[in-house]
Order: structure tokens, then C-alpha cells, then sequence
């Protein structure tokens, strides 16, 4: 890929974050929307007409198979995930897959080994880490803003979504923990690396998907996480990293964070530093800068990360009594 060359997208789903992403993507100089894929041709064409796409597919192989477009954007409910992104790659495709990349670690170590076998960029869509308040938030601390991180809390809950089959359906991947824990358990890895130990609990549903829960992570450095998520209630969506010298509070909610404050003493000084559009736009700058470097890897949104976090996962869901997926 040429560095004048427009960056060329196709979307696979026509769902909601499909639709976000695209709005966003338009705000992104260099990059376009040159196809979108759904299992319904009409849904495909009126996303295509909404978004300015120049092809619309009506299946996912069609787009895959699609000359005019360099990476896919996997936008289907997580339960999906593992056949639409092998779809993509046994099109030669790149791949951006929204979170959680898989239902389990095996299989994202497994998606992982066969990108890095065909030499095709892949990505877990963790918009969260490219954003540059996180991204300065995360610069900060690692500098010794606050002295050594010893404590991370970070919570997020959505109520309000009881419409959407994904969130409740267990055959389509729903659990709370891979749909909103993920963001916490992800900010304090980002901020801690992997803990030594977890301690977790949750509550099912009467289909056996975890709805609601909370861990302790502790860490070989002396620190602790705490962590939460729902999606049954509005939760405050806070989180804050500490230490002796002092804290760095983000604004909610966030895992979209406007900004965020660092306190030491009495001394409070708050950052906040622009969002385009919606915030995904900072991911689709990161992929189109890979993709014109020929990096088949991006330091924001690492691999080895992604499954790490994916065996956290596992363990904190077989914590909850959640059976395998
Ligand atoms: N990054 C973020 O901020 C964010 C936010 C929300 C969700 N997500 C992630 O994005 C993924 C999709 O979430 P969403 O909220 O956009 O879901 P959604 O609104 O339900 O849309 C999912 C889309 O996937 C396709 N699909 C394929 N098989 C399906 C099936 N059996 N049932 C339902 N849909 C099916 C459908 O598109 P077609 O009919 O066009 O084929 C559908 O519109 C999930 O993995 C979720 O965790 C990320």
C-alpha cells in the first residue's frame, strides 16, 4: 500500500457498531468505505446508500471476495467472530474484528497464528487503547505520574439494551464480561500487565450468561485491580489509577474518556484532549498507518494483549460458573 493511496474498507455487518464505525470513518482523511457485506442484500444496500459505499454485497463471501477492498472491519456478534474473520482471511484480507475477538482464548490464539502465517495485519478493534486521553493517561503513569501504580479501579455498566438478541443469546456470544468487563479488565492490563492472581464472581442468567460481576487482580509489583461490569445497570462507568505520589481519575465514561484529572496533593490539573467524531476514528488512523508501513501488527492494539486478556476471560467466566464456549 502506497502511502497517497486511499486506505479501502469494507464493512462486514450492517448492525450499530457497524453503523458508528462508518460514520466515523468518513471524518478520516485517507480512508474509505468502498464496500459493505450483509446476509441481507437490501440491508446492505441502504447502509451503502447512507454511508457513501460504493459496492454493496449481499453476503459476506461477496465482500470478502471484493478486489477493491484492502481490510475488513468484523462487525458481527462476537459468537461469529471466529468463522467471519477466517472468512476474511482465506481471502487474503486484513482484518480489524470488534471485541471480544473470540469466545475464548484457543481460538484467538488460534486466529492470531494464522494471520501471522500469511503475513495479513489483524486487530482486535480495542478502540479504547487509541484514545488519546487513555493513551496520555496510560504515558503518564508509566512516567511515575503518581509514583508506582499500586491500585487500578475501573467499572462500566450499560442498562437499557434488553432489545438486542446479542447481549442475551447465549449462541451468539452473549456475555457481559466479553461485551463491558472487557474494558476494565483491559484498561488494567494496560496499566499493570498480567496479574499473578484473579478472585471472581458474578451472577447468571437463567440461559447461563454472565450478567453482572467483579474480580480482584493482584500483581507480581504488589498492586491490585478491582474491577466491574453490568449490563443491567447504569453504572457510574469510573476509574482511577493510583499510587503513593498520586492518582490519575478518568472522566466518565472511561472507556471513552473525554479526559481526565491528576491529583497529587491539592494540586488537581485535568487534560482533555480532542475526540474525532465518536472516538473510532483514532483506531482507523492506527490500522491505515500499519497498513502503510506494511506492519501486520499495531503497538496500540497488541496481539499477544488480545490473548492475553481473551485467558483472563477464560478464567474469570469459569470463576463465575459460565460453561465454555
Ligand atoms: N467497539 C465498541 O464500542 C462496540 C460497541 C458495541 C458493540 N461492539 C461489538 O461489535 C459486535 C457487534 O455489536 P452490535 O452492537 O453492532 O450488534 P448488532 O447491532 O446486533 O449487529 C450485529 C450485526 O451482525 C450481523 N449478524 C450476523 N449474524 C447474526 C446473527 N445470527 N444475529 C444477529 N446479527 C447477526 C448482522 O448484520 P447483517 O444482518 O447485515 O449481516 C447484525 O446487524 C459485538 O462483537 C460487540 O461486542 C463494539
Amino acid at each position: 500500500m502506497t502511502d497517497t493511496a486511499p486506505v479501502r474498507w469494507g464493512i462486514l455487518a450492517t448492525g450499530k457498531i457497524a453503523d458508528t464505525f462508518a460514520t466515523d470513518l468518513a471524518l478520516v482523511p485517507g480512508h474509505e468505505l468502498a464496500a459493505v457485506g450483509s446476509r441481507r442484500p437490501d440491508a446492505a444496500r441502504e447502509f451503502a446508500d447512507r454511508h457513501g459505499a460504493r459496492a454493496a454485497h449481499g453476503s459476506y463471501e461477496e465482500l470478502v471476495a471484493d478486489p477493491a477492498v484492502d481490510v475488513v472491519y468484523v462487525a458481527t456478534p462476537h459468537g461469529r467472530h471466529l468463522e467471519d474473520v477466517r472468512l476474511c482471511f482465506a481471502a487474503g484480507k486484513h482484518v480489524l474484528c470488534e471485541k471480544a475477538l473470540t469466545m475464548n482464548a484457543d481460538d484467538s490464539a488460534t486466529l492470531v497464528a494464522e494471520a501471522r502465517d500469511q503475513g495479513l495485519f489483524f486487530a482486535e478493534a480495542m478502540w479504547m487503547r487509541t484514545n488519546p486521553n487513555i493513551r496520555e493517561l496510560a504515558r503518564l503513569a508509566a512516567e511515575g505520574a503518581c509514583g508506582e501504580v499500586l491500585q487500578v479501579r475501573a467499572e462500566l455498566g450499560f442498562a437499557g439494551r434488553t432489545a438486542s438478541a446479542r447481549l442475551w443469546d447465549p449462541a451468539l456470544g452473549a456475555s457481559a464480561l466479553l461485551d463491558v468487563g472487557i474494558y476494565p479488565l483491559t484498561f488494567a492490563h494496560l496499566l499493570l500487565g498480567e496479574p499473578t492472581t484473579i478472585a471472581a464472581a458474578g451472577v447468571l442468567s437463567e440461559r447461563g450468561i454472565d450478567v453482572s460481576g467483579g474480580a480482584t487482580l493482584t500483581y507480581a509489583s504488589g498492586a491490585v485491580a478491582t474491577i466491574a461490569w453490568t449490563q443491567v445497570a447504569q453504572g457510574d462507568s469510573r476509574a482511577v489509577v493510583a499510587g503513593p505520589d498520586g492518582r490519575l481519575e478518568v472522566l466518565p465514561r472511561f472507556h471513552e474518556a473525554s479526559g481526565f484529572t491528576l491529583v497529587q496533593g491539592d494540586r488537581a490539573e485535568t487534560t482533555e484532549l480532542p475526540l474525532t467524531g465518536r472516538g473510532y476514528a483514532h483506531e482507523i488512523e492506527e490500522v491505515g498507518a500499519c497498513l502503510r508501513a506494511g506492519r501486520t501488527e499495531s503497538a496500540l492494539l497488541p496481539l499477544d494483549e488480545t490473548v492475553s486478556i481473551q485467558q483472563q476471560m477464560d478464567e474469570i467466566l469459569s470463576q463465575l460458573g459460565v460453561a465454555a464456549r
